[in-house]
């Protein structure tokens, strides 16, 4: 039975789901060039129909993410949490003004916050009949639709693509159905909740105040501060600790302040002096106490020694490192997608699987082979599109990827568009930028060619075989670290060859790649190790500045172009760039603010 699965909040999108695989997962934001829209996914509905050549009339059923939201069925950009409640004036954004104003109250007053949801629950009522409607009347869907609790969604998105049978599975974000937490012990399929967490507590909401105090846009830039955590200090630690912690397994919101308030209180509480990457360090470190302690707790209740996790929290690299390193974690896995891009898969699994417990069918883990889950294009695509922007190129079918491994041993920026788009915020391969990791500067001048501002440096794709040779104490996390899910300390061979992709607390942030989960991108880095010996390149997604990852060939050669860089290996065609990325890399030349993780003073 075929089921597509649909979100229509932040970074909405759809995915087509059977016998607990997934068959294509698209984000709207990749289709409509808006990064991290939001709005009902139009057009990735009708690409993952479209991918997985599924009449709309033979879907078993639709899986929506989230009970209670309010509609919004253009797609519009995200700007930033506060920004876009700024530039609204709907009733939503007057009811977000007031909890702002009174989240002081909510612990005093019981049942405060279930009286908030239901002043709003008519918007949300709309919502489920007029998608129902659209999906019905602009579709063609005559399926079942079930709506399910967004951490639900998130957390048998975590569940059914590891490949636990046990596990405890814990999910964390800002916010979502007015929760900002679920934990469930699972066996075989069976979800039993053991906790949940109000969004009045949510961990991920002061994250989020701490990248609009430093200047960022909250609920989207979270990833620079986290970059530039690990070059403070945390001098702030105790007015962090008294305003959200964990105690007894209960995410608590101790500063009782929500929303604009709680930034209020946090500026007000600084010295006039204090430096974004302290700032920074504080709430990194903070949030890594917290999640530990919540799924240390949760792990000795339940007993379970596997864990899965989902929500926008658990793209925090780091945060994800700590709690493999918790001595309750076996193994650990993140699904890629898990934010909430990931909701549309998370839904559709949560169908199959209700279907799959009311057959009685034993449980059999469908795990996640890749993320290679959007469209792919052609020979005759790619080449008429590098001709029609008057590229010279040539045809390597069956050599490309030595040619490659080649340019990128001669210290050159190869950029790739090959097979089919991945899911989730990560490239993993197919629409990637490439360069050699053994130079630091690389983090200056490859942004700026790219147009970005970031604290984090680029992240190595590499030999799923080398892993032991790169990288510390990887056991139980093998299987998500194939999708650049947590981060790993590095060995000291790593760290002194491969400068530009290890931090100044000596972590990276890998995708190790097996051959049998992308051919073509193994045998470039095997390539690349059998010039070099070093058997890792640079993987950083291929867009530039704010825009999302390319998706067509139109979309990956203006990208190329733009940014100057050396080749573009796209389908089994070479292109050279007519600029090149040297003039750039000449400007940084020994003045990299980033240094090598091997001599940086360390900052934990
Ligand atoms: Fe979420």
């Amino acid at each position: 039975m075929r089921i597509l699965g649909i979100t229509d909040g932040q970074t909405s999108g759809a995915a087509v789901i059977e016998d607990g695989r997934v068959l294509a997962a698209v984000n709207e934001e990749r289709i409509g060039r808006i990064k991290m829209a939001r709005g009902f996914p139009w057009e990735s509905i009708r690409e993952v129909l479209k991918l997985t050549a599924t009449d709309p009339k033979d879907l078993g059923g639709v899986a929506m993410a989230q009970v209670d939201m309010e509609l919004r069925e253009e797609v519009v950009g995200w700007p930033g949490w506060f920004e876009a409640r700024a530039e609204e004036k709907d009733l939503h954004t007057k009811f977000f003004q007031v909890a702002s104003r009174f989240g002081g109250l909510v612990p005093k007053v019981p049942g405060l916050m279930k009286a908030y949801y239901a002043l709003r629950s008519p918007a949300f009522a709309h919502r489920r009949k007029r998608i129902e409607e659209i999906l019905r009347e602009d579709f063609g869907i005559t399926a079942k639709v079930r709506w399910f609790h967004h951490h639900y969604a998130h957390a048998t998105s975590a569940y059914y693509t590891s490949r636990f049978d046990d596990a405890l599975v814990v999910t964390m974000d800002g916010g979502g159905d007015g929760h900002c937490s679920h934990v469930y012990s699972v066996k075989g399929g069976h979800f039993k909740k053991l906790n949940t967490a109000d969004a009045y507590d949510s961990l991920g909401n002061y994250y989020a105040y701490v990248t609009a105090i430093c200047g960022f846009k909250a609920k989207r830039h979270e990833g620079k501060i986290t970059g530039l955590a690990a070059r403070g200090k945390p001098a702030f630690r105790e007015l962090f600790e008294s305003m959200i912690g964990c105690e007894d397994g209960h995410l608590v919101n101790r500063g009782q302040v929500l929303f604009k308030k709680a930034m209020e209180r946090i500026v007000e509480r600084l010295p006039s002096d204090w430096a974004r990457e302290d700032l920074a360090c504080t709430v990194q470190l903070v949030a890594e106490q917290v999640a530990r302690e919540y799924v240390a707790h949760w792990a000795r209740v339940s007993g379970h020694r596997n864990v899965a996790l989902a929500g926008g929290l658990f793209a925090n690299v780091r945060i994800n490192e700590e709690i493999h390193h918790l001595p309750e974690v076996d193994n650990l896995f993140i699904h890629p997608g898990m934010a909430d891009e990931g909701l549309a898969v998370g839904a559709g699994l949560a169908y199959w699987g209700s279907e799959q417990r009311k057959a009685g069918v034993p449980y059999e883990p469908p795990g996640m082979d890749h993320v290679y889950l959007g469209n792919e294009y052609g020979e005759k695509d790619i080449s008429l599109a590098l001709r029609d922007a008057g590229l010279e190129f040539d045809h390597l079918p069956g050599r490309l990827e030595s040619e490659v491994g080649e340019r990128l041993a001669a210290g050159r920026v190869v950029a790739r568009f090959s097979g089919r788009m991945e899911y989730g915020p990560r490239a993993l391969g197919n629409r990637t930028i490439m360069y050699q990791p053994g130079d630091p500067s690389v983090n200056d001048w490859l942004n700026e060619l790219l147009k970005r501002t970031e604290f984090m440096p680029f992240a190595p794709s590499a030999l799923y075989e080398a892993t032991d040779q790169l990288f510390e104490e990887p056991k139980g996390v093998l299987d998500t670290a194939r999708f650049m899910t947590t981060t790993l300390h590095c060995t000291p061979w790593m760290t002194e060859r491969c400068g530009g992709v290890v931090h100044v607390d000596g972590t990276a942030r890998p995708q190790l790649v097996r051959q049998e989960d992308n051919a073509s991108y193994w045998r470039i880095i095997e390539e690349y190790r059998r010039r070099t010996g070093v058997p890792a390149i640079i993987n950083t997604s291929f867009n530039v500045h704010e825009e999302p990852i390319v998706r067509t060939p139109d979309d990956a050669i203006r990208a190329f172009l733009d940014s100057a860089l050396d080749y573009l290996a796209i389908g089994d065609f070479l292109a050279k760039g007519p600029v090149g990325s040297d003039a750039t890399r000449k400007k940084w030349e020994g003045r990299s603010k980033w240094g090598n993780a091997a001599h940086a003073p360390t900052a934990r």
